[in-house]
């Protein structure tokens, strides 16, 4: 609970003023039948018009008042639990921000989407509910016990009885629905996930011709959220019927016996008829009551989805002294020593092992080396956006530790090997990299990347909107525009992971040249499958299951390495 206070603070006075109204609310409301039984009772009997007309002006003022107070609590009741979504949502989102990759890879995308939106629903309508129904229904059952006690106590030993009677009743059916439900939120779960990652990998369903499969699979899941839903609503819907039978008997034994007093001259009919409506009132605030706890124990897993992503510890954070000493990167020289790397802690083998190499400013590395070798997560160390697990990489002398995250991704431009564009026009997507861009700085990033032509070509060119209801781009010209993108950073060191693979030999090469061509060229590293793309490299880094095969110029390693002949020999045959 104490975790969400932050979340609610901007909303203190609401909190307080929801319940207040509910309190005028229910005091309005619980002497609405009192005042009643004394129309029928003294207004009627002695025939007074003026005091019926009396009582009853009271009771339309207090009824105005009840529905001002109602209203009110409405309102506040919403603005904040609406505000609480929102600002719990923005919480999570600014959290998951600070996420490094291992701690994505731990939650998934899809998961981390339905507690965004799903769970966060879930504990806005507890909000309301808390804010509207917590107090009122405790409130109103114990004013309608008092006030039928007061009435008659002898026949409040009826309602004596079906109190119990309702609330064991009420926690027979709870105790063997709720389990059902929670097991209902699991299987909403996998609904939840099967279309997300259908929807989000729509494309692939649909090119592999899946689109069987995956019906089936969202039958499955679909089918088994229904069968726990039909069971758990199956005993829930018998709490509404078994009320109304327990207030049924209650009714019939108020009228019996309070009949027999009315007979006897120990009790008016206006008595009556206010005791009824208080034996209605407790019985429905009970099920209220019962109703608050549901939805409670439902949020329940809600609420321990959400706060595994709010306690989730960032595991990549700047040091004290970075952030002190504010060193920026200057030249852009790397150093391997003796890295290793694991994605996960308790996994036995090493994906990087031993890794030792430096680049000097300017130079060009090309890594190649086979599917599965570790290139991409050799080079995804550096930007730190996995921390390495032994050894240490050093950026112009400095571990890459000593600089803030902000200081060295600033300097550090990577394109990863599976980019993406966001929703918007391209100068706004290119633009990304650099907020503060000129039209000419972009168009020169542009150039560079080969992609300015494609864009001038373009009806709308820079202008042009991408994605939803706008165009889209083929997979060499989002790599271009991706490139171009990072190169806005103006990095210091540029990386690029298989960033050119969708591009024709001579597109790929005046890319090379061209960012070669810069008079203050950046460190870069670049991954690649083709020969053709690195042989101009000043230097090869060829990886093998995560180790340094051999490191040298083209002519060095075709000369003196085995497996960089094997891959040279297979390219050239095709
Ligand atoms: N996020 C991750 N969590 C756990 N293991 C991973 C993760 N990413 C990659 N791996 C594993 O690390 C190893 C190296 O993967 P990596 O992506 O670095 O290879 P690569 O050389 O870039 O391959 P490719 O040429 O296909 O892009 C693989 O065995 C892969 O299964
Ligand atoms: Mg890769």
């Amino acid at each position: 609970m104490k975790s969400y206070f932050p979340f609610l603070s901007n909303y203190r006075k609401a909190i307080y003023l929801a319940p207040l109204l509910v309190i005028v609310d229910v005091i309005c409301e619980i002497v609405q039948p009192e005042l009643m039984s004394k129309i029928v009772d003294v207004g009627v009997k002695q025939k007074s018009l003026p005091y019926i007309l009396h009582i009853g002006m009271i009771m339309l003022i207090l009824s105005l008042i009840a529905i001002a107070a109602n209203v009110g609590n409405v309102y506040f009741s919403s603005r904040t639990s609406v505000g609480f979504a929102a600002e719990l949502r923005k919480g999570i989102f600014t959290k998951i921000q600070t996420f490094s990759f291992s701690n994505l890879d731990k939650f998934g995308s899809a998961s981390l989407v339905t507690r965004l939106t799903n769970d966060v629903n879930i504990l806005q309508d507890l909000v309301m509910m808390m804010l509207r129904l917590l107090i009122r229904a405790p409130l109103m059952l114990l004013f309608a016990v008092f006030f039928a006690i007061r009435i008659n106590a002898g026949l409040a030993i009826i309602i004596a009885i079906a109190i119990p009677l309702l609330s064991l009743s009420i926690y027979f059916l709870l105790h063997r629905g709720l389990p059902y439900f929670e097991k209902m939120q699991a299987k909403l779960d996998i609904v939840t996930r099967v279309i997300q990652e259908n929807l989000i990998n729509v494309r692939v369903v649909k090119s592999f011709v899946r689109e069987n499969y995956e019906n089936k699979q969202f039958d499955l899941a679909s089918g088994d959220l229904r069968a726990m839903a039909v069971k758990a609503s199956g005993i829930v819907v018998l709490i509404m019927p078994v009320m109304q039978l327990v207030m049924n008997i209650s009714i019939v034994a108020i009228i019996w016996f309070g009949g027999v007093e009315i007979i006897s001259g120990h009790f008016q009919v206006g008595q009556l008829m206010s005791f009824i409506t208080y034996i209605t009132q407790i019985l429905m605030s009970l099920m209220m009551l019962a109703m608050s706890i549901m939805t409670f124990s439902r949020a329940g897993a809600s609420s321990k989805r959400i706060l595994e992503v709010l306690n989730q510890q960032p595991d990549i954070l700047d040091s004290d002294e970075a952030i002190l000493k504010n060193r920026q990167p200057q030249k852009g020289k790397i150093e391997f020593r003796k890295v290793y790397f694991k994605y996960q802690e308790q996994s036995p083998e090493f994906v990087l092992k031993d890794i030792s190499f430096t680049a000097s400013p300017g130079e060009t590395i090309a890594i190649i080396g086979s599917t599965g070798s570790s290139k991409s997560t050799l080079v995804q160390l550096i930007p730190r956006l996995y921390e390495v697990t032994g050894g240490q990489i050093l950026i112009d002398g400095a571990d890459i530790r000593e600089y803030t995250l902000e200081n060295l991704r600033n300097r550090v431009a990577l394109v990863l090997q599976k980019n993406e564009l966001f929703s918007g026009t391209i100068a706004q997507n290119l633009r990304w990299g650099n907020p503060q861009a000129t039209q000419e700085q972009i168009m020169t990033a542009a150039k560079i990347a080969q992609a300015h032509e494609f864009i001038m070509s373009l009806p709308e060119k820079y202008e042009s909107v991408l994605g939803q209801n706008g165009v889209n781009v083929s997979g060499g010209q989002k790599q271009r525009l991706c490139i171009a993108r990072s190169l806005l950073k103006n990095p210091l060191i540029l990386i690029l992971d298989d960033s050119t693979s969708a591009l024709d030999i001579q597109t790929e090469a005046n890319v090379r040249a061209a960012l070669k061509s810069n008079s203050n060229p950046p460190t870069m590293l670049i991954i690649a499958q083709r020969i053709s793309s690195i042989r101009s490299a000043d230097r090869i880094l060829l990886l093998e299951n995560g180790e340094i095969n051999g490191i040298g110029t083209h002519e060095e390693l075709i000369h003196g390495n085995k497996i960089y002949q094997e891959i040279y020999h297979s390219q050239q045959l095709v």
